[in-house]
């Protein structure tokens, strides 16, 4: 049956399921891929856990998934190994025949989390009615489809950390300004590899419906949100210099969804696919301390096991809300299929699709 996703609730799994072994619950994920066939097409992200991206047909970072998942053509099912925003991008990029299905409801994300549509309206009134109308609204795909269309709506357009610094760049060239969503340290990392000074960018704080200069109230050239994500914000300045005083000739290599001071004292920093491929091309013998995802280190440190990699901080938790996904749900959703009642089929509103891709294909024109 199929719902408006955003209504969805997570069933518990049959007890079945719990008690399965790894091994049959490989055998019957394999078993259940095959007899589906050309029909199932899973896709997983770089930071999904290792027993379930083996089972990925299509493994990438979020704007290689967007991308994959606009070219599908004869998946009739598309099992999203990802959080709840990613799968959203899906069904908006695919086909009304095709189904997207999330193996777990609860598979979210914080930072999507805190920006609400009905909070991006007001913060819209309050800026407008300061600065006028020449403001651009751009988002990061990590955000909900409503606040996405918000966005589309407005003449606006989407990046992800791989295309941040081309399309905010274009943004800056064709207005005054730009309101940035919902990641106030991707936007501050950008605004600065583009040229900006801190003091051109403030951040509108949500829950207090106000604009905040933490350097001095100036004109602003981008206005941040106050949003965060809870996995990289956890990279802080103090680990950059406890690797470097423990593991000297240490490359500290982050992901630009971690605060500003941790980026700014950093040697490298970019997106999934950025440190996914300094990393291949680096020589035998680099060391690197890397301030991303725990699931995606730990699985770089055994493909390449000729480098010294660890995690920038080691008490690092991976993101939970996208480690929820587990061989059981996967399983489960599987099962499922095949019996003909697909579960968490994630559905956008026609109305709120249609501005959503909008500010996908805006960006996707221009990266
Ligand atoms: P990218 O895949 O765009 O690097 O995004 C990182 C992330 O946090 C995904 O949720
Ligand atoms: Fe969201 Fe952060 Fe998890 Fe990415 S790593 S899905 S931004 S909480």
């Amino acid at each position: 049956m199929v719902y408006q996703s955003n209504l969805l609730t997570q069933p518990l799994l049959p007890t079945e399921y719990a008690q399965l072994a790894n091994e049959e619950l490989d055998q019957r994920i394999a078993a259940a891929k095959q007899a589906l066939g050309k029909d199932l097409v899973i896709l997983g992200h770089h930071y999904q856990r290792n027993d379930v991206i083996v089972f990925a047909d299509h493994r990438g970072d979020s704007l290689q998934l967007a991308r994959i998942a606009a070219g599908l053509q004869d998946a009739k099912y598309i099992a999203f190994c990802g959080v709840h925003f990613m799968a959203e991008t899906t069904d908006i990029l695919t086909r009304d025949d095709q189904l997207v299905i999330l193996p777990d409801i609860n598979a979210g994300c914080s930072m999507a989390d805190m920006a609400d549509d009905t909070e991006v309206e007001e913060c819209w009134e309050v800026i407008t009615s300061k600065y006028g109308d020449s403001i651009i609204p751009v988002t990061y795909v990590n955000s909900t489809a409503a606040v996405k269309a918000f966005v589309g709506k407005h003449g606006g357009l989407t990046i992800t950390s791989s295309n941040a610094q081309r399309v905010i760049e274009h943004a800056l060239q064709s207005a005054d300004r730009i309101l940035f969503l919902p990641d106030q340290h991707l936007g501050r990392n950008t605004g600065v590899k583009l040229g900006l000074q801190l003091s051109e960018m403030c951040v509108y704080d949500p829950k207090e419906m106000q604009l905040v200069f933490p350097h001095g109230e100036a004109d602003p050239r981008m206005i941040l949100w106050k949003g965060h994500c809870s996995v990289h914000e956890k990279f802080e300045p103090h680990h950059v210099q406890q690797v470097r005083d423990k593991y000297p000739g240490i490359r500290v290599l982050v992901h630009p969804e971690c605060q500003y001071e941790t980026v700014a004292l950093a040697d490298e920093n970019g997106s999934t696919d950025y440190i996914i491929k300094a990393i291949q091309a680096a020589p035998a013998g680099t060391k690197w301390a890397v301030g991303t995802e725990h699931n995606l280190v730990n699985r770089l440190a055994q493909q390449h096991p000729d480098q010294f990699i660890i995690s920038l901080n080691e008490m690092i938790c991976p993101c939970l809300t996208m480690n929820r996904i587990d061989r059981p749900h996967l399983l489960w959703t599987l099962d499922h299929i095949l019996a003909g009642t697909p579960q968490n089929v994630i559905r956008v509103s026609p109305e709120i699709a249609s501005f959503a891709k909008a500010a996908i294909d805006r960006m996707l024109e221009i990266s």
